[in-house]
């Protein structure tokens, strides 16, 4: 299934709830929540409460982004607080498939994230693990980054190496997509199409996000 998730580090966090509401009223169904702990990225976000507070305020699925050393010792709290899918980088993870494992323990859907230097074949081994990879598509830490396109090839990896071997994971893709880019990010096989700045840095998130999910949605139709 083809989805946008809206990025909330793009909002204006004195208003969140608020804007959480526009983009389930204009129909999306995940939300994606990057978490920065100012060590592997240089930049700081939100952690479990804020998470915790935006489960009660709505229904949408919760993707949790790690950007964060010792991903371990945090997974449970971020799956208490009301993730219901939680990703770690390659970099940081020592021990990757235990980790993966934890995650699905406590009853998440586990995912890895590949930073743009990070290659697909670090993953070989956990493949059949994963319930979905994220490949970054600018260097993780900031919103509003260009779109590095050499990622696409990446995305199309990940579907080959998924339909050779019979799995079924998801593939994500975050940074830089607008309305200009998102159709070839269709096209490369990634599913889940992460907006950060160009849904909650437009006037109106709910209209965004459907012009989005629309000009992708028409780069997977075939041609008349
Ligand atoms: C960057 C974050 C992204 C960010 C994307 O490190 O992981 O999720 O919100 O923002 P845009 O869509 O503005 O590039
Ligand atoms: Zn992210």
């Amino acid at each position: 299934m083809l989805e946008i998730l809206p990025s909330i580090l793009a909002a204006d966090f004195t208003r969140l709830g608020e804007q959480i509401a526009q983009v389930e009223a204009g129909g999306a169904s995940m939300l994606h929540l990057d978490v920065m702990d100012g060590h592997f990225v240089p930049n700081l976000t939100i952690g479990p409460p804020v998470v915790a507070s935006i489960r009660k305020r709505t229904k949408l699925v919760l993707d949790v982004h790690l950007m964060i050393e010792n991903p371990d010792q945090h997974i449970s709290s971020f799956v208490q607080a009301g993730a219901d899918a939680v990703s770690v980088h390659q970099e940081v993870c020592r021990n990757l498939d235990r980790t993966l494992r934890q995650i699905q323990s406590e009853g998440a859907r586990a995912g890895v994230v590949l930073n743009p230097a990070t290659p697909v074949a670090t993953l070989t081994e956990v493949l059949d693990v994963i319930d979905y990879v994220l490949v970054m598509s600018v260097n993780p830490g900031f919103g509003g980054q260009r779109f590095i396109s050499r990622t696409l090839d990446k995305c199309n990896d990940l579907r080959t190496l998924r339909s050779r071997h019979g799995l079924n994971y998801d593939i994500e893709i975050d940074g830089g997509a607008t309305r200009d880019n998102v159709g070839r990010i269709a096209a490369s096989g990634a599913n889940w199409i992460v907006a950060g700045t160009s849904v909650f840095g437009e006037a109106d998130p709910a209209a965004a996000y459907r012009e989005l999910k629309q000009a992708a949605e028409g780069a997977l139709r075939p041609l008349a």
